[in-house]
């Protein structure tokens, strides 16, 4: 079957990679695609926004399968747009409804979902800017550090954490007065919590679920975890602390308790669901719920796939994933992401990439921001190229993973060399 991917980061080149081992596989197309994947499939410079478009292209490739790797189309109602227009209902979506994606698109309606299913998550409350005295009330029943989160898609960069009641109070009033646009005209104000993250993905037809392999990423960009927040540095798969008993928490209070909420309120979701789990005290509490893949755990959760993807993605099509089999590579995976020098803020581009012929047969480079000019692979995005490395344990794929990521060099580059440790 023809196969339409969308996006253009690590995430998608990772899945791509996965689905192009597929035998179930005819072409693979992907929009807009990257220098990187350009080798898996045919890379067609359409916009990820525009549905008309990716629409038509669906109808004249016969497209069978639509696999959408960012938010931002989903919370924007491409799955709505392709069950509602003819001739491409026919067309199986993977990523959910609109309906499903404000578990991501809105912070306050994925906690109000988690209260009405009691999935473990915070203590919180949601404030509008008619609110702002309410809020500040809120505010003061907390212990410190506090945590303010738009409600709305921020890329990111809608979660502030504050060590002082002075600093939150003044976040707040900012916030609630537009400080990130129509995002923050409401903001959830939690608890704070105390622990190690874990990412874990599910696919989802609705119905059944299968768990996939978890990872842990790093978010910020200097080592031992200091200074700004970052799309992510690096991953690691398994993580040491999810264990059986800790994953049969997870569930069995979280995963179920999720799919089947959705299930009960009508909200039709076929896809990947991402659980921003953090360990506290030993037991699983959410952080945030995301409708796609995680960039960069996707780099190490595809490798760690043994099973055919494209298999379990026709069972959330078909709504018999409880049918299809899903197999782990017992091998860890350790993703290391080079960037841009400045980056999360300002940053040059444009810079020639060299030594990639130099990296081990065994590792495998996700592209995430390069691009091609003149001839030569160049920088082109604050998150640049990844290596990820399979070792008999983590310790050995993450020495693999830092001998190979050095071999790629360009100027400025910039990478975190304490990814996994902490675990
Ligand atoms: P989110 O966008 O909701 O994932 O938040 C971004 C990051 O902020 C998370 O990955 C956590 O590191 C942190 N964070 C969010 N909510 C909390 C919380 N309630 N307690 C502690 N840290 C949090
Ligand atoms: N790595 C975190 C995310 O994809 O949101």
């Amino acid at each position: 079957m023809n196969i339409l991917l969308l996006g253009s980061g690590g995430r998608e080149h990772a899945l791509a990679w996965k689905i192009a081992q597929s035998p179930r596989l005819t072409r693979l197309y992907m929009a807009p695609g990257n220098p990187g994947m350009a080798s898996l499939g045919e890379c067609v410079n359409l916009k990820v926004s525009d549905f008309a478009a990716i629409g038509q292209f669906a109808l004249d490739h016969d497209i069978r399968l639509l696999v959408v790797g960012p938010e931002n189309p989903l919370v924007d109602g491409i799955a709505d747009y392709f069950k509602t227009t003819p001739g491409l209902s026919q067309v199986g979506v993977i990523g959910p409804t609109k309906a499903g994606a404000r578990l991501e698109g809105s912070k306050d309606f994925a906690k109000a979902f988690m209260q009405r299913h009691a999935i473990p998550t915070a203590r919180y409350q949601t404030f509008d800017g008619t609110q702002l005295k309410e809020g500040l009330k809120f505010l003061s029943t907390l212990e410190p550090p506090y945590v303010l989160k738009a409600d709305g898609l921020c890329a990111g960069k809608g979660v502030l954490i504050l060590p002082t009641l002075k600093e939150a109070r003044k976040e707040l009033e900012e916030m609630l007065g537009g400080m990130f646009g129509l995002a923050s005209s409401r903001v959830v104000i939690e608890e704070y919590l105390d622990g190690i993250e874990c990412s874990v993905f599910v696919l989802t037809d609705g119905r059944h679920y299968k768990i996939l392999p978890e990872a842990k990423d790093y978010k910020r960009i200097g080592e031992y975890d200091c200074g700004l927040n970052t799309g992510g540095m690096g991953s690691v798969s398994p993580v040491p602390f999810a264990t059986a008993e800790w994953m049969q928490k997870v569930e069995d209070r979280i995963v179920r308790p999720t799919v089947e909420g959705l299930a009960q309120e009508g909200i039709d979701y076929k896809g990947f669901i991402f659980f921003g789990l953090i360990n506290v005290k030993g037991e699983p509490m959410v952080i945030e719920y995301n409708c796609r893949m995680g960039d960069p755990e996707t780099e190490t959760v595809m490798p760690r796939l043994s099973c055919d993807l494209v298999d379990l993605f026709e069972g959330v099509v078909a709504g018999d994933l409880d049918r299809r089999e899903v197999s782990f590579d017992p091998r860890a995976a350790v993703n290391v992401m080079l960037v841009s020098g400045g980056y999360p803020q300002e940053y040059q581009k444009g810079f020639p990439i060299e030594g990639l012929a130099q990296v081990s047969p065994d590792a495998i480079v996700f592209h995430s921001g390069t691009a091609v000019k003149d001839g030569k692979l160049v920088t082109a995005g604050g998150r640049v190229i990844s290596v990820t490395c399979y070792g008999r344990d983590k310790a050995e794929a993450l020495q693999q993973a830092m001998d190979n990521v050095q071999k790629i060099t360009y100027t400025d580059r910039y990478y975190r060399r304490d990814i996994g440790q902490d675990l």
